[in-house]
């Protein structure tokens, strides 16, 4: 496999952060296709926490290249703390922004915020970051792209002609203050000094190293159950997380990518509202978020927490053509006695097929579960397979049954080196090989 797409099978932090760490190694560039900064990527590197928010997670790893491809929308200030973060990391000459990236401008931020407020109960929960007002600049055609900070006056103009109708929704729609437009220009012409010197065409620069043998590593964000398309909306993100996206997010096309890692919890969280029919409702959700240290890598809020939903990671696989499937986090299920999967779901007293569509749907299914019993052992430190305890064997067997995907490798710690590889996988190679 030379060009591969990492991506997220539920409502994100799944560990791929993690994962595309692990990978970097054998690839020769790391490319984000969509999302921005309202991703939290964490990776450890010799006991040290980095969290990528906007920069692939493959800049930990000196001598990759690393793209920040059109499909991601970058809020420069974010960019700039980024890589103020990376202090000690060689990053010149590794880092390669498109000209086509959108730019989250503040009148993204402070639309959003009113709006979720006046959604109230119904709000999406958000990462507060402008992503969605964001994007629906660029579908309406009305978007401010990166590679406009090059022409100043030009900058100035198309930043003031949005401005002017932006103050108006803001003031009239929301009863919100308006935005200084000139502020708002010079400081993003500041931020322009640090982040031009990155900017480039990076669907020549992707195409032309690939037509030379080098091999690509796309970074998916999010999760296919937030994809703007595919997952429950409208409780989604504003871009198409799914894999699809790393060929529109980069400009690379379909035939040149040869696989699809899918990256799944073994049991499963979201941030955020919307629906979520497996969600713990006693004090097992409690534990879990413990343990599982589940709070945003990105905003700190406490993640929900719940069982493994096949369905969800079933037609996630489905609508990514997922390949094989890393499990992570299932050291967080050793201490528990007994461990439900939900298997499929009952509507309106009958059987489910396929995942639904309408959310109302989803919130109205009954989960049906299946019960199997705990190891109730450490796994972390745990390095071949052989050596899982049985029930924790049959566990993964089943998911992998269930999901009508294979299992490639197995996760039971944040560390690079609690990594497991699932010998009779085909995929493992990938990881080990
Ligand atoms: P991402 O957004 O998919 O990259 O995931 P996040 O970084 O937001 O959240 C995953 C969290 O789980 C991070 O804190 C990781 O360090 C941690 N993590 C990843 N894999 C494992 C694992 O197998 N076990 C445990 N306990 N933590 C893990
Ligand atoms: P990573 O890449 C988990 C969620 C938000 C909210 C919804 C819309 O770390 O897996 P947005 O700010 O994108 O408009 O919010 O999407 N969300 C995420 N949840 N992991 C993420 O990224 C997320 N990015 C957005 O919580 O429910
Ligand atoms: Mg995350």
């Amino acid at each position: 496999m030379s060009n591969a797409v990492v991506v997220g099978t539920q409502w994100g932090d799944e560990g791929k952060g993690k994962i595309v760490d692990l990978l970097a190694e054998r690839f020769d560039i790391v490319a984000r296709c969509q999302g921005g900064h309202n991703a939290g990527h964490t990776v450890i590197v010799d006991g040290r926490k980095y969290i990528l928010h906007l920069i692939p997670s493959g800049i930990l790893h000196q001598g990759k290249l690393c793209v920040i491809g059109n499909g991601v929308v970058v809020n420069p200030f974010a960019l700039i703390e980024e890589l103020k973060g990376l202090e000690g990391f060689e990053v010149d000459g590794r880092l390669a922004v498109s000209n086509r990236c959108h730019l989250i401008m503040p009148y993204h931020g402070a639309i959003e915020a009113a709006e979720e407020s006046r959604l109230g109960d119904r709000k999406i929960g958000t990462t507060s970051r402008g992503i969605g007002p964001c994007y629906e600049d660029k579908i309406a055609r009305r978007g401010i792209r990166i590679g406009e900070l090059a022409s100043p006056d030009h900058f100035r103009n198309r930043v003031l002609s949005n401005l002017e109708v932006k103050n108006r929704i803001l003031t009239n729609v929301y009863g919100e203050k308006p935005l200084d437009g000139e502020a708002i220009v010079d400081s993003y012409l500041e931020a322009a000094k640090v982040v031009l010197p990155f900017v480039t065409d990076t669907a020549e620069l992707l195409n032309r190293s690939i037509r030379e043998g080098k091999s690509v590593l796309f970074e998916g964000a999010q999760g296919a159950l937030l994809d703007i398309d595919h997952g429950t909306y409208p409780f989604v993100t504003s871009s198409n997380a799914t894999a699809g996206g790393a060929c529109t997010g980069t400009g690379v096309g379909p035939t040149a990518i040869d696989g699809v890692i899918g990256i799944s919890k073994a049991y499963t969280t979201r941030v955020g509202g919307g629906p979520f029919p497996t969600e713990f409702t006693d004090e097992l959700g409690e534990a879990v978020r413990e343990k599982g240290s589940e709070f945003g890598a990105s905003t700190g809020r406490p993640r929900r927490c719940g069982w493994f939903d096949a369905a969800v990671v079933r037609y996630s696989c489905l609508v990514n053509n997922v390949d094989a499937l890393v499990i992570t986090k299932l050291d967080v299920l050793d201490d528990l006695e007994e461990i439900s999967i939900c298997v499929g779901y009952r509507h309106q007293g009958r059987r489910f097929e396929g995942f639904p569509s309408s959310i109302e749907t989803l919130e109205e299914v009954e989960p049906v579960y299946e019960t199997h019993p705990g190891w109730r052992t450490p796994t972390s430190g745990i390095t071949r397979y052989r050596d899982l305890p049985d029930q924790a064997k049959s566990y993964l067997r089943r998911l992998s049954e269930l999901v009508e995907t294979d299992i490639c490798v197995v996760s039971t710690g944040p560390d690079r080196s609690e990594t497991i590889p699932v010998p009779e996988s085909p995929k493992t190679a990938l990881f080990f090989g």
